[in-house]
């Protein structure tokens, strides 16, 4: 069993190292293949904190949770009421004295940080504002599957430098994917983030960013889009449909990537807006096997997590 995970946190892609996001990839295959991935959260609790609506990420990880032999808890906003009732410190200490692990979906990734600060149990990035990692271990599972591997696969991202874009943008630093981004102006990733992800590929960028769909749908093997108006973000939703309507992903902006791409979508989609009902349900989608793969690589996130470590 792989160690190099156990105990520890998982807030942003880049707390894993190639050989970790492997480790995952390989045990999540497994479980998907009726793997045994063991009962590492037999007699131990985890919470599952949601500041924000959730159908995938809720479900597979109380599935996960619960195959694994543990007991999961799920904290809805209203309840728990983090930074209104208790401070995000006082709420993390509390849940650190209760539970063995933490799995949060949070507004902001400072009060993230802050809870992982103030918790000795692995805490769980399950999506803030700025990413989203367990959506794109799935995503990685997925691409492996039907191309192969990860290293220099071809992935064009389609629309807003988001959450999911960040996680995207450094996962494809660790596993040398090619990638490339097209945004609207004014919508591009955090220009930090494009430093670090350079970092990680050693001083190198290492992908293209551009307002032009051209190049980097250019011989694409997967075509990627999310939401143009992330939760919290719904007040913009009007002005977004407007800035981002040249990036609809449809048959037409599907055929300009390489013959026989594959188009994913992490879901929730606003079908008719970034993406057509004929590209969702068409034969080149792979959506539903992304949101399949949730389940199976947090299955194995937790298991590598919870490895080892006595409770
Ligand atoms: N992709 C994803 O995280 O979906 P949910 O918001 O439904 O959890
Ligand atoms: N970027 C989207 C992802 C939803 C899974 C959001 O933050 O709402």
């Amino acid at each position: 069993m792989y160690s190099a995970l156990a105990g520890r946190d998982l807030l942003s892609i880049t707390d894993l190292s190639r050989a970790d996001i492997d480790a995952v990839l390989e045990a999540g295959a497994r479980a998907k293949g009726g793997g045994h991935l063991g009962r590492p959260l037999e007699g131990r609790s985890v919470a599952m904190i949601f500041q924000r609506p959730s159908n995938r990420t809720r479900l597979s990880f109380e599935v996960a949770i619960h195959r694994l032999g543990g007991h999961p808890i799920p904290l809805f906003a209203q309840e728990i009421q983090m930074g209104e009732r208790e401070s995000v410190t006082d709420v993390s200490r509390i849940l650190d004295r209760y539970l063995d692990g933490i799995v949060a979906r949070l507004t902001s990734h400072r009060d993230l940080v802050r809870m992982a600060a103030n918790a000795h149990a692995p805490v769980v990035n399950a999506m803030t504002d700025r990413e989203h990692p367990c959506q794109v271990l799935a995503d990685l599972l997925t691409v492996q599957e039907v191309t192969g591997e990860l290293d220099g696969v071809s992935v064009a991202y389609v629309g807003d430098g988001n959450n999911v874009c960040t996680s995207w943008i450094y996962a494809a630093a660790l596993c040398g994917i090619d990638l490339r981004m097209v945004c609207p102006p004014g919508y591009e990733p955090p220009p930090a983030v494009l430093e670090a992800a350079a970092v990680l590929r050693g001083g190198e960028a290492g992908f293209l960013l551009s307002h032009d769909p051209g190049p980097v749908l250019d011989g694409a093997a997967i075509v990627y889009t999310d939401v143009w108006a992330s939760m919290g973000q719904e007040a913009e939703q009007q002005r977004r449909r407007e800035d981002f309507a040249h990036l609809q992903v449809n048959d037409a902006l599907v055929a300009r990537a390489a013959p026989g791409a594959r188009v994913m979508h992490c879901l929730p989609a606003h079908r008719g807006e970034e993406i057509t009902d004929s590209v969702l349900d068409g034969p080149r989608s792979i959506v539903f096997d992304q949101a399949e793969n949730r389940l199976w690589v947090q299955q194995a996130l937790l298991a590598l997590l919870f490895a080892g470590v006595a409770p």
